[in-house]
């Protein structure tokens, strides 16, 4: 499965390859039980068509800076539709590629009736698949996956939830850094890491353009949510961090860079139709595609849309007001709810007023918490359930940042967040407490029907676990479940030396950080207590949830090279675990 190398163009901005009418993608994105979105990047103004046996679907192209990118809705598909499906671009088929050695892909909707099962995972670096990149990062468990399903090793989830660090502007690959060094000084800020737009642009491609995940993201639909790594890592752990930063010459181009590739890249792929229409910035693109149809037919070549202003000005926004645009999202399907929190941008970091969420963040999230569906899921890149001597360690620092105990531990309290990223959940108690308290709410039936199970699902920690909330939930009334299920990295190991002091916050630590937080009056003692009931696990994996009725059953998988076989390494299981749900 060797494709022939891309051929690129000194020139490009973005450094995209230029032998084909289509650069990146067709992604399948948004799925409902009748529509499904597909996303794709093209190298030049176009029209996107899908094809689906007599169906087809257009958009035209619309352009940021130098990219050209459509995003096709295709509806009044049947419930649970699994077809083939054609890209073509400016009427010439480009995907599948007339030689590929993958299955065809397919436009695969949901039905609600059938159990859902949901892949999830996050932190994945760009990297070749070779020895040498295998033996410093790990088998790419994605891409495992992917060699899985192509042989027909594996059962297809009906959706993959990508929870965080999906590109890496501060950490980048050999190939990255050859394409910044062709462009810039690398000895200038902000040196070999990610400084616009075009270098972003380039990053994604190496993080989604290798044959195998290539194929995968075009036939598995897919959501997503980014964490810090996909801005940089600790983005918006306090105020002092946003102050120290935003001093800096490069960190303006950078952020505004990373958010808009990212409504661009991954954002408007988790919108459903509806949404897009909602949507202030997508909405002028459906006019603009709209106008152009109800027009003359000279007007089909009208100037492409060029939303580079409007995107960038979103972001600047966003930036000074996180509360003007909402990354957050939610999924029905079926016998699960899954609500996608942005546990990032939506911070508040004034000292005076710190939170996970700004208020209308917190609202929305208020309303998207109900009863009457068998299983509530709540993604959030940041595990809710840390390892209870690390949530008490990360209470801790954050009283002490705040100044509790006096302006010259406030410093080392602020330095030591900064140093070891303490600055989860556990690190913004008001948020916390309230969406505990909410989580409560909808496990005492107080917002319909209970759920069997209320799980948060999380990565950013580079292990994996589960987490269970004591019996205390149920003696204050609780009849769901509450758990805690987290799956990182798909590739991008934790050092050997930090997973000794993983697997201490999780087991022999808890207590002493326990009775080190009780001491103090001024550190919170959460009111539902939890503990790590399975894991901690340091493989490179993606994690499947399958719903069981009212159990849910998640399987960590990995991928293990055999017989020195790096390009096709097997799909291996990490652990297996059973979550009763309330009965
Ligand atoms: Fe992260």
């Amino acid at each position: 499965m060797h494709p022939a190398q891309p051929v690129f163009d000194p020139a490009h901005a973005m450094g995209l390859p230029t032998d084909s009418p289509l650069v990146l993608g067709p992604m399948l994105r948004y799925v409902g039980e009748t529509s499904a979105t597909v996303w794709a990047q093209t190298a030049e103004h176009s029209v996107v068509t899908v094809t689906a046996g007599d169906r087809e679907w257009s958009a035209p192209t619309f352009r940021v800076r130098e990219g050209h990118y459509a995003l096709v809705v295709a509806d009044g598909l049947p419930v649970g539709s699994d077809v083939e499906y054609q890209l073509r671009v400016d009427g010439r088929r480009v995907w599948p590629e007339p030689d590929s050695p993958y299955p065809h892909p397919r436009l695969r909707t949901l039905d609600h009736d059938r159990p859902t099962r949901l892949a999830f995972g996050s932190c994945r670096v760009s990297e070749p698949h070779d020895a040498r990149a295998n033996k410093k990062n790990g088998v790419d468990a994605l891409r495992t996956l992917a060699l899985a399903l192509v042989r027909g090793d594996e059962e297809w989830p009906d959706l993959m939830a990508f929870l965080g660090d999906q590109v890496y502007a501060d950490w980048t690959s050999d190939e990255m850094r050859d394409f910044i060094a062709s462009k810039r000084d690398i000895d200038e800020d902000p040196g070999v890491e990610i400084k616009d737009y075009e270098e972003y642009a380039h990053l994604y491609w190496l993080a989604w353009s290798d044959p195998a995940n290539r194929w995968l993201l075009s036939t598995l639909p897919s959501c997503m949510i980014f964490d810090d790594h996909d801005i940089r890592d600790d983005w918006n752990t306090s105020w002092t961090w946003h102050e120290q930063i935003n001093r800096t010459r490069w960190w303006h181009d950078r952020l505004v860079g990373g958010l808009a590739s990212y409504w661009v890249y991954q954002h408007i792929g988790n919108l459903a139709p509806d949404e897009l229409a909602a949507d202030e910035i997508y909405a002028r693109v459906l006019e603009h595609a709209a106008a152009r149809d109800a027009g003359p037919s000279g007007m089909r070549d009208q100037d492409e849309l060029d939303l580079t202003d409007a995107v960038f000005d979103l972001v600047e926004r966003v930036d000074r007001h996180p509360e003007v645009y909402r990354w957050s999202y939610r999924r029905d399907l079926g016998d699960c709810r899954l609500v996608v929190v942005d546990s990032r941008a939506a911070r508040v970091l004034e000292p005076e007023r710190r939170s996970m969420l700004d208020e209308q963040e917190q609202r929305w999230l208020d309303e998207q918490l109900t009863g009457d569906v068998d299983h509530l899921l709540i993604g959030t890149s940041l595990p809710f359930l840390l390892p209870p001597g690390l949530h008490d360690f990360e209470a801790i620092d954050e009283v002490t940042a705040q100044g509790a105990y006096g302006r010259p531990l406030a410093a080392v309290g602020e330095k030591i967040r900064q140093v070891v990223d303490l600055e989860h959940w556990a690190a913004f108690n008001d948020g916390f407490e309230a969406v505990f308290d909410m989580v409560m709410d909808v496990a005492r039936g107080n917002r319909g029907r209970a759920p069997a199970t209320v799980t948060f699902l999380s990565g950013d920690v580079h292990n994996s676990y589960v987490a269970h909330v004591t019996d205390a939930a149920a003696r204050h009334g609780a009849r769901s479940t509450i758990v805690q299920a987290v799956c990182s990295p798909i590739r991008n190991p934790m050092p050997m030396a930090l997973r000794v002091l993983m697997s201490g916050m999780a087991k022999s630590l808890v207590k002493p950080m326990n009775a080190w937080a009780r001491r103090s009056k001024r550190v919170p003692d959460p009111a539902y207590p939890w503990t790590v009931t399975h894991g901690p696990w340091y493989d490179n994996c993606f994690a499947e949830l399958n719903v069981q009725g009212p159990d849910l059953v998640v399987v960590w998988r990995g991928g293990e090279v055999r017989g020195g076989d790096d390009e096709n390494p097997a799909l291996t299981t990490v652990a297996e675990v059973k979550i009763a749900g309330s009965r």
